[in-house]
């Protein structure tokens, strides 16, 4: 069985390439007051073979929709690791698992007028030795703006929607979501 691999999307102008590898990887502090989440998964080759060793690289908005390498005007900003909050890398074991915690990212808007959003997503970036490096980004099934986000044919693609529990956020308990990444060689 061949498995389709994962799609990409922009990688837009907040990566940082050199966050800490912190174990585990709790973003949750730095996220604002919002609803929490949970994502993990497997990292996957097109084969189905676990992948040891990849990256993940994730790095997402708070819940007011701002990065933390932007400045007031929404230009990127040179970050030193030690002030990286909302962001970090995870090296998979033989398992191929990953895992991070963090709050629910906020809309943000597309263009100056202020009247439309992207949805929250989180962008990520997998690396590993052998196979094409992926950059894309993850949404939530229950963002109201996810049909009307940036131009381009087909940029939504339910394949980048992550599987939740609860699927809407229920203001108490952690939400639990699942995403598997698929590299191709
Ligand atoms: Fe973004």
């Amino acid at each position: 069985m061949k498995l389709q691999p994962t799609p990409a999307q922009v990688e837009g102008p907040y990566f940082l390439a050199n966050s800490p590898a912190t174990t585990p990887l709790d973003l949750t502090a730095a996220g604002g007051k919002g609803d929490k989440f949970e994502l993990s998964g497997q990292v996957v080759s097109t084969d189905g073979t676990l992948i040891n060793g990849a990256t993940v690289h994730v790095w997402l908005a708070d819940v007011a929709g701002a990065y933390d390498n932007q400045d007031a005007q929404g230009n990127a900003i040179a970050l030193p690791p030690a002030k990286h909050r909302l962001r970090g890398r995870i090296i998979t074991g033989a398992d191929g698992k990953y895992t991070f915690k963090a709050v629910r990212p906020g809309n943000y808007p597309l263009s100056q007028n202020g009247t439309d959003f992207r949805p929250g997503h989180i962008h990520v970036k997998v690396e590993a030795k052998g196979y094409r490096t992926l950059v894309t980004q993850l949404y939530f099934q229950d963002d109201e703006y996810n049909l009307q986000d940036l131009d381009g044919d087909g940029f939504f693609k339910p394949e980048l929607l992550i599987h939740a529990s609860p699927v809407v956020p229920d203001g108490k308990s952690v939400q639990k979501g699942v995403y598997n990444f698929v590299l191709e060689k």
